[in-house]
């Protein structure tokens, strides 16, 4: 491009803002609703690029844990929630808290143990309800990110509950986590753990888009963030361009073995 061209181009841009503003009467969330606002409020590139998002499936990344593992704690904590926060269009999240719990039958009821000790069955349970309770990503992951990364998982529930879903009592969760639902829900957690292909060996057991491998996994736990961004199809979000962040090699020990 010449000069001069340059200089056209820049008028061009200088000139239309003022006519943009006269015509662009809706807010911001609205812009891509119809081709006619996506062009008044030169958001045209902008709504291109969030239709070609919906156009590719989401990253999936399934997360089996169980809550007092440090190391399960350290990726949901450090990598997992900061890399949704920042690339949630792009990524699909699923928990499943459970890990290297073992359950049994006993007079009609379910029973589990856990690799922590009973603790950490409540901690799974209160999540575990959680996620039922609050049916979406949006509403329960920030409140078990606040349990898992703060200093007492268990004890941490009543105060995230209060700052990221004061919709939901504690008096409800402590109901499912006491009741039949709550032990339901912990046996659905422990089948879909036992059907896993391969068999987990440790937590944080990590599958992405389906699959578990010890490349995949070593990848998500050095650098989640850079992972979602290359695996996914689509025209990449702002995120995800220029400097990826750098992220902490996980401190050892940085799993936790099934025995
Ligand atoms: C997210 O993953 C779950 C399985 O983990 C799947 O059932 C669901 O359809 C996925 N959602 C999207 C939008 O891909
Ligand atoms: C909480 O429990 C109360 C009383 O059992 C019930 O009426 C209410 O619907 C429950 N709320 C939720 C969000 O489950």
């Amino acid at each position: 491009m010449g000069p001069w061209l340059l200089l056209a181009a820049a008028c061009a841009l200088w000139a239309t803002p003022g006519e943009a503003h006269s015509a662009c009467r809706a807010p911001p969330h609205l812009w891509c609703s119809s081709k006619e606002i996506a062009q008044a409020c030169q958001a045209e590139q902008l709504c291109a690029r969030k239709a070609a998002h919906r156009a590719s499936p989401p990253v999936s990344v399934q997360l089996y844990y169980e809550s007092l593992c440090p190391a399960c704690r350290g990726f949901l904590s450090n990598q997992l929630f900061p890399t949704w926060v920042m690339l949630n269009e792009i990524l699909n999240v699923t928990l499943v808290p459970y890990g290297n719990a073992q359950e049994r039958k006993a007079e009609g009821k379910w029973h589990f143990d856990c690799q922590h000790g009973q603790e950490e069955c409540q901690g799974n349970m209160m999540e575990a309800c959680l996620i039922h309770l609050l049916g979406d990503l949006d509403l329960y992951f920030p409140v078990i990110f606040c349990m898992e990364s703060g200093s007492d998982v268990v004890g941490n529930l009543l105060p995230c509950l209060k700052v990221y879903a004061p919709e939901l009592s504690l008096a409800n969760v402590t109901a499912c986590v006491n009741g039949d639902l709550g032990s339901q829900l912990m046996h659905q957690n422990a089948q879909r753990t036992d059907a896993l292909k391969p068999p987990h060996k440790y937590v944080p057991w990590i599958v992405i888009n389906g699959k578990h491998t010890e490349v995949l996994q070593s990848l998500a736990m050095e650098a989640l963030f850079r992972m979602v961004c290359n695996l996914y199809q689509g025209e990449p979000p702002s995120a995800c361009q220029g400097q990826l962040p750098a992220t902490p090699s996980p401190s050892p020990p940085n799993i936790c073995l099934r025995s």
